[in-house]
């Protein structure tokens, strides 16, 4: 059950070897959370013959997860700012070639190739302009979310939490909110329906 698939193996290893932490630590950019990667592969698992984006690749923690998974006709797509961290991306992808890792801004790079099944947006823009890169029945996931219950009493994101408004305020998305298994992280997924 531990047991991890060798390409996220090879993405944990590239993190260490950049000094990308894998937990949110301060402000700066971390890995998904594994249970973030782990529903990124059940997603990515049905897009059959499909087209997976990602908006921010960091190292490839969560792209590794969505490739190891994803059926053999199926390719993905993640993009990166960060030159040290897209060097790194495309070393743990190196033998894969149905991952690209495209270094530049994610909305231009993912416009440029969409419809997606699949679009993790991890990095750049907010997913309010991204759900048009989604075919109908396509599929947007946003992590870093902390469930209303373990928020401080007096964090601003009880009343106001842009995230969450735009997943359930959006008319062409059917959205939910999942909390993870440690119960103090959660994510978002909206399946496009218009
Ligand atoms: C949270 S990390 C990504 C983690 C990664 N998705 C994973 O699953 O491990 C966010 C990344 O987005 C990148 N980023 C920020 N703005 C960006 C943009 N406009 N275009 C592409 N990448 C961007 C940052 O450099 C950083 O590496």
């Amino acid at each position: 059950m531990s047991d991890l698939p060798p390409l996220v193996q090879r993405a944990l290893d590239a993190a260490s070897e950049v000094g990308m932490p894998l937990r949110r630590e301060g402000t700066g950019p971390s890995c998904c959370l594994p249970d973030v990667g782990r529903f990124l592969a059940v997603l990515a698992a049905g897009c059959i013959g499909g087209s997976i984006g990602e908006a921010g690749t960091g190292v490839g923690f969560g792209a590794a997860w969505m490739a190891s998974a994803m059926p053999v006709d199926c390719r993905l797509v993640t993009v990166e700012l960060d030159e040290t961290r897209v060097a790194a991306a495309r070393r743990v992808f190196a033998y894969e070639p149905r991952v690209e890792v495209v270094h530049g801004d994610s909305f231009d790079e993912l416009e440029r190739r969409a419809p997606f099944d699949l679009l993790f947006a991890d990095g750049g823009r907010q997913p309010g302009g991204i759900v048009e890169l989604l075919r109908i029945g396509g599929r947007l996931v946003n992590d870093d979310v902390t469930p209303v219950d373990v928020l401080p009493a007096d964090s601003p994101y009880r009343e106001h939490d842009p995230k969450r408004e735009f997943f359930f305020g959006d008319p062409r998305l059917v959205a939910a909110e999942v909390v993870l298994p440690d119960l103090r992280n959660s994510l978002l997924v909206g399946t496009r329906v218009g």
